[in-house]
C-alpha cells in the first residue's frame, strides 16, 4: 500500500468544492488539512479532524491551493523575439506574421533543442505552481515539423494540441486552400495520433471561419476534440464557431460582441483569457467581468508563447485579471484551477477533494488573496504534483 502523508495547519485551503467549508465556489477551508495517499487527495477537511497518516508536514498556518492548470500554451518552439518585442514597445504593433520568425527557427532547431526548450520552461512553470498544462505544436507548419513537436510534447504532458493551423506556411502563402488541404490532409494523419485536441487560430491574417470550420472537423472525425484562439485582435466568427462545435475552449476572447458572450453564457465552452498576451502587446484587455456577469465559465492561463506572451507564471495572470479585468481574486483563482480543469473538460485535477490528483500549491502567504495583493512575488513556497514533493 502506498504511504498516506497529511499536510496540516493550513490557514486557508482553497478546494473548489462549494459543498465545504465556507460554501463559496473556492470551498475555502479555514485551519485546514489535507491528506494525500499515492498520486491522491484522500481526504480534505479541518485539521482537527484529519486522520492519522504514516508522514506529517507542517503548513505553518500557510495558504494551500490546486497546482494551477494552464490551459493554453505554446511550448515548442526554437529562437528568440527580443527585438520584435522591444520595437513594439517603442510603438510598432503586435501582427500573425511574427510567427514566421519561430517557424524559421524551429523548424532548423533539433529535436533534442526543442525539448531542452520545453523542458526548462515546464520547470520554471512547476517553480511558479503549474501542475498541469497544456500545450500546442504550431511552429512547424509542415507535416514533418508539426508531428514531432507533438511526439516531444507527448513525452511530457497529456494535453496535446495541434496546431497546424496557426498561420498559413510561409512556402503556401500565395495558395491559403492547398495549405487548408494538408493541414486536413496528410499533416493531420500523421499528428491525430500524438495529441488530444485541435486548434485553430482563427483570425484575419491567419485564418476565417470556413477554413476554421473545415479543419476543425476533419479533425474531429480523426478523434480529436476541438479548441480554438478566437476573437484575439479582432471581432470574428471564432467564439459563435467555438460554441457550434462545442468546443471545451474559446481562447482570448478580447473583443466581443454580446451574441458571442450570450453564446458562451449558454454553452459548456469556456472563455479562456490570456492577459499575458494583452500586456505583452499593448493590447486592450478581455473584460472577465462582463463574461462572468452573463454566467459564462471562465479560464486564465499564461499563452506561453515567444512572440506574444512569454511568460510562464499563472500568479502573473491572476494579479492582471485582479487588477486589470475586474475579477475578483477569489474569481482569478478559481479561473487558473478549476476554470482551467474546466477547458480541459477535466475534473481529477483543479480540486482538491477526494479522489483528485495530489497536484497541491503551497503559498508563503496566509490566503491565496496574496496572489494579486502581492504581485510579481515568488510567494510559491512548495509544489507537490502526482503527491510528489516537487518544490
Ligand atoms: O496565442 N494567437 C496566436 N498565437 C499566439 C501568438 C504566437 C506568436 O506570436 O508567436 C497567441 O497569442
Ligand atoms: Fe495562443
Amino acid at each position: 500500500m502506498s504511504s498516506s502523508t497529511v499536510i496540516t495547519n493550513i490557514a486557508a485551503l482553497v478546494t473548489n468544492d462549494p459543498s465545504l467549508g465556507d460554501h463559496s465556489p473556492l470551498g475555502l477551508v479555514r485551519d485546514a488539512a489535507v491528506v494525500i495517499e499515492g498520486d491522491r487527495v484522500a481526504w480534505t477537511g479541518e485539521s482537527s479532524k484529519a486522520p492519522a497518516t504514516d508522514n506529517r508536514v507542517d503548513a505553518g498556518g500557510r495558504a494551500v491551493l490546486p497546482g494551477f492548470v494552464d490551459s493554453h500554451s505554446h511550448l515548442l518552439f526554437a529562437g528568440d523575439r527580443t527585438e520584435e518585442f522591444n520595437a513594439r514597445m517603442s510603438g510598432r504593433p503586435y501582427s500573425a506574421g511574427g510567427i514566421r520568425t519561430t517557424v524559421a527557427a524551429t523548424r532548423a532547431a533539433s529535436d533534442a533543442e526543442l525539448e531542452a526548450g520545453l523542458t526548462r520552461y515546464l520547470a520554471e512553470a512547476l517553480r511558479q505552481g503549474t501542475t498541469t498544462f497544456e500545450t500546442k505544436s504550431g511552429y512547424g507548419l509542415t507535416t514533418a515539423d508539426e508531428s514531432r513537436a507533438l511526439r516531444v510534447a507527448a513525452r511530457h504532458t497529456d494535453e496535446v494540441t495541434f496546431l497546424g493551423a496557426h498561420i498559413v506556411a510561409p512556402e503556401l502563402a500565395d495558395d491559403p486552400a492547398a495549405y487548408v488541404d494538408l493541414v486536413t490532409g496528410e499533416m493531420l494523419d500523421a499528428c491525430a495520433p500524438h495529441a488530444r485536441w485541435i486548434d485553430v487560430f482563427c483570425e484575419k491574417g491567419a485564418f476565417d471561419g470556413d477554413q476554421a470550420r473545415a479543419i476543425l472537423t476533419a479533425g474531429r472525425a480523426k478523434g480529436l476534440h476541438p479548441r480554438i484562439h478566437a476573437n484575439q485582435l479582432s471581432y470574428g466568427p471564432g467564439v459563435r464557431l467555438a460554441v457550434e462545435l462545442d468546443a471545451a475552449s474559446a481562447d482570448h476572447c478580447t473583443h466581443l460582441t454580446d451574441a458571442d458572450v450570450d453564446a458562451l453564457a449558454s454553452s459548456r465552452t469556456v472563455a479562456t483569457l490570456l492577459p499575458g498576451a494583452e500586456f505583452s502587446t499593448r493590447a486592450q484587455w478581455p473584460d472577465a467581468r462582463r463574461l462572468i456577469d452573463a454566467g459564462a465559465t471562465v479560464a486564465l492561463s499564461t499563452d506561453c508563447n515567444p512572440g506574444s506572451s512569454f511568460t510562464s507564471s499563472v500568479p502573473f495572470c491572476i494579479a492582471l485579471a485582479v487588477r486589470d479585468m475586474g475579477m475578483t481574486p477569489d474569481e482569478a483563482v478559481w479561473a487558473a484551477t478549476a476554470g482551467g480543469a474546466a477547458a480541459l473538460r477535466r475534473d481529477d485535477v483543479g480540486r482538491l477533494t477526494p479522489g483528485a490528483y495530489a497536484d497541491l500549491t503551497l503559498l508563503d502567504a496566509p490566503s491565496h488573496v496574496h496572489l494579486a495583493y502581492r504581485p510579481g512575488v515568488p510567494l510559491v513556497a512548495g509544489v507537490w504534483r502526482r503527491g510528489v514533493r516537487r518544490v
